[in-house]
């Protein structure tokens, strides 16, 4: 187990370099499973949930060569090796589901993907995926096994294009859907569909590929099968999760950092609101610089949303900014019934937070007649007392660290593997940008992290 030691206290300044977008690398390694084309990735991000991708393609059969130092991932997957995604890979990330709609395209075999994870930030089912594939002709069932279940597919002769309406832009339903219809016989449309940058990402990887895809301007994309597939050069997306949450780690701290690589078409949200609550930002032509510039205001109220609104992973560091902000600020979260549960250790370590089940401002949400905590008022400004903190998934994982960036007092943070699902170097980042922050290998176990307190255990 590693932990983090960060003491706080100091803006940060200096410049980074954005990494690419697990969100879309992924799904990206996913998609070149579709073919046997060699496909080369730049830009691509040496990161935990990359790793177990990688893995994961390799078991089907894929050659990889992944030069870390330059960023570039070769795949090719002549043969596949098996279709049956190992149980290990349950629970790993939110990955193995995809390779249903994948697999279905590529194989009339039968295809086994075992019960998936990611974080626990709310129910994430899956049945949207499930309808979509079944309405292209596939046959999907879920078995217990002797663990735990899996999920049975098979589209023995072959899937057919359909029109599918998702009744909510589900990111994964939609990716899902995209990659199976690529194979599929005649045009699917994917009405409701989400289009996030990630996934827009995905269709321009697709069309290389050899897909003709297309996204109208009502949510509606449009997939028609490819008969013929292509080698791919592809430069990955530029992660704007790690972007937001760089610029909200300098503004909160009163520092300034560019963030060479960001792209302003994919912040439109986040900077509307940054700005709002008295935040600085210039957009340069080859990133963007973020800075404090006042006395951070409250009075904020933010809704997430699918894209192109404010995005549910920028929310829970944003929550930590406006710790920092001057009067009251309310949050509904739209998108995850369960994604506040990071705020109770905030609050122990001085935050004013306060949850309620109701839909606080705007719009009723999905989740207004469930008995939910799923919006917040945050009251500030607030000093923060460093803490020791367990991370209960990615996103919180950075809120914490940017809460004990903000505390003049040592905080511990374990649970860190979650942080190294998504942030590239997380540590050589923030020590370029003059943080207080070391990575450390727990000897022993028993150890308990108030020992480590006063062990001086020796950083990695
Ligand atoms: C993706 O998750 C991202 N993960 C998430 O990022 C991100 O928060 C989310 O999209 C929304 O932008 C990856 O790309 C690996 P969804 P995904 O399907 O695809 C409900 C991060 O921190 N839903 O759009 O799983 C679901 O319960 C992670 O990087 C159904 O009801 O998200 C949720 O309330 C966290 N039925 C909502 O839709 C379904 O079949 C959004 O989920 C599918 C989803």
């Amino acid at each position: 187990m590693d932990i983090l030691k960060i003491r706080g206290g100091k803006p940060l300044q200096g410049q980074i370099r954005a990494s690419g977008a697990k969100n879309a690398m992924t799904k990206l390694l996913v998609a070149s499973l579709l073919s046997d084309r060699k496909c080369t990735f730049y830009n691509v991000p040496n990161i935990g949930d990359v790793e177990i991708t990688v893995n994961l393609c390799k078991e089907i059969g894929s050659e990889v060569k992944w030069d870390k130092e330059k960023r570039i991932l070769e795949i090719s997957t002549k043969d596949l090796k098996t279709t049956y995604v190992p149980q290990r890979y349950s629970g790993s990330n939110r990955i193995p589901i995809l390779m249903i709609g994948a697999l279905l395209g590529r194989t009339d075999q039968d295809i086994i993907v075992p019960t998936i994870g990611g974080d626990l930030i709310g129910n994430r089912p899956i049945d949207l995926h499930i309808h979509a594939l079944q309405k292209l002709g596939a046959k999907i069932e879920y078995r217990e096994m002797k663990k735990e279940g899996a999920y049975f597919a098979q589209a023995h002769q072959g899937l057919t294009g359909a029109v599918i309406t998702l009744n909510y832009p589900s990111v994964g339903a939609t990716e899902n859907t995209i990659l199976a219809a690529v194979r599929a016989k005649g045009t699917t449309l994917i009405k409701n569909a989400a289009i996030e940058p990630e996934i827009i990402d995905l269709i321009l990887f697709l069309q290389k590929l050899g897909a003709n895809i297309m996204v109208d301007t009502d949510r509606t994309i449009r997939i028609q099968q490819a008969t013929e597939f292509h080698d791919v050069e592809h430069t990955v997306l530029t992660d704007r999760n790690e972007v937001a949450s760089y610029a909200m780690a300098a503004i909160s701290t009163k520092g300034r950092v560019f963030i060479e690589g960001a792209e302003h078409v994919h912040m439109i949200a986040f900077l509307n609101k940054i700005r709002e609550i008295g935040g600085g930002f210039q957009v340069r032509p080859n990133g963007i610089e973020f800075f404090y510039d006042k006395p951070l205001k409250g009075g904020l109220h933010l809704e997430t949303d699918v894209h192109p609104g404010f995005m549910t992973d920028w929310q829970q560091p944003f929550v930590v900014l406006l710790t920092q902000a001057e009067g009251a600020s309310v949050i509904h979260e739209t998108v995850y019934e369960n994604r506040f549960g990071f705020t109770y250790t905030l609050k122990e370590m001085g935050a004013d937070i306060e949850l309620f089940t109701q839909c606080l401002g705007g719009k009723a949400c999905r989740f207004a007649s469930i008995n939910h905590l799923h919006s917040l008022v945050v009251k500030g400004p607030t000093p923060l007392k460093g803490q020791e903190i367990a991370i209960p998934d990615l996103r919180a994982g950075f809120a914490y660290a940017m809460a004990a960036l903000l505390s003049t007092e040592e905080s511990i943070i374990t649970n860190v593997d979650y942080l190294d699902r998504g942030y590239e170097d997380l540590v050589g980042k923030l020590t370029s940008l003059g943080a207080d922050i070391t990575r450390h290998q727990i000897p022993d176990k028993k150890v308990t992290l108030k020992n480590l307190l006063l062990t001086d255990i020796a950083p990695v």
